[in-house]
């Protein structure tokens, strides 16, 4: 049985390895080596996610976890960006384990807490331009596409922000 949680300390290691495995999977056909190699030591080492477990607020409300026997299958986690908009800013699953429903509930805990907690009714989304392994789940949970983001950090990868009334 999947149990969708707020993680702690004790998921810190499965949350960095389901961050990894994920973006691997979703971006390693699209992306440059360095480039996910570069995501991933500065937002999925170990210091960075036990801090973001640890601590928590508006801005960042922490991790969601789905632990299944003890083992985290996948994790999720926003914020507020403004007084009543939220945001999803990170969302992955172990890549055999899609299309279960398991995203669905790990958004649906991201989403409860910042109605609940934040007073959001809004909530955005970025997603990468070509990456259909999230497209199509965001606009099947009712996101529609507002406009592209062009970073100066990196012009090829261009984000589609997308957003949802909650
Ligand atoms: C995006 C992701 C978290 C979705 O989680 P999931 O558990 O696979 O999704 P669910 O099983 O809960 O699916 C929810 C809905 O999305 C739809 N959906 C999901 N992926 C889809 C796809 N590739 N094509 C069509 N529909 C899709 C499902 O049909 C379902 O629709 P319903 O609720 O109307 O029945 C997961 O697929 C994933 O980890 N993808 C790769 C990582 C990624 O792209 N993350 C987002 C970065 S911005």
């Amino acid at each position: 049985m999947i149990q969708i949680m707020k993680a702690n300390e004790s998921h810190v290691e499965g949350v960095s390895n389901i961050c990894i495995k994920g973006y691997w999977a979703t971006y390693g056909e699209t992306h440059s080596k360095e480039w996910i190699e570069r995501v991933i030591r500065e937002f999925y080492n170990h210091e960075r996610i036990l801090r973001e477990v640890t601590e928590f607020n508006r801005d960042w409300g922490g991790y969601f976890v789905a632990v299944e026997n003890g083992k985290v299958v996948g994790a999720a986690g926003g914020g507020m960006i403004d007084d009543e908009i939220g945001e999803l800013f990170v969302i992955y699953l172990d890549p055999s384990r899609r299309n279960e429903g398991i995203g669905t509930e790990l958004l649906n805990a991201v989403t409860k807490q910042q109605k609940a907690e934040y007073g959001a009714t809004e909530q955005w989304v970025s997603v990468q331009k070509g990456n259909m392994k999230g497209i199509p789940f965001y606009q099947a949970k009712g996101f529609k596409f507002q406009f592209e983001k062009v970073t100066e950090e990196n012009p090829t990868y261009i984000k589609l922000r997308h957003c949802r009334k909650i």
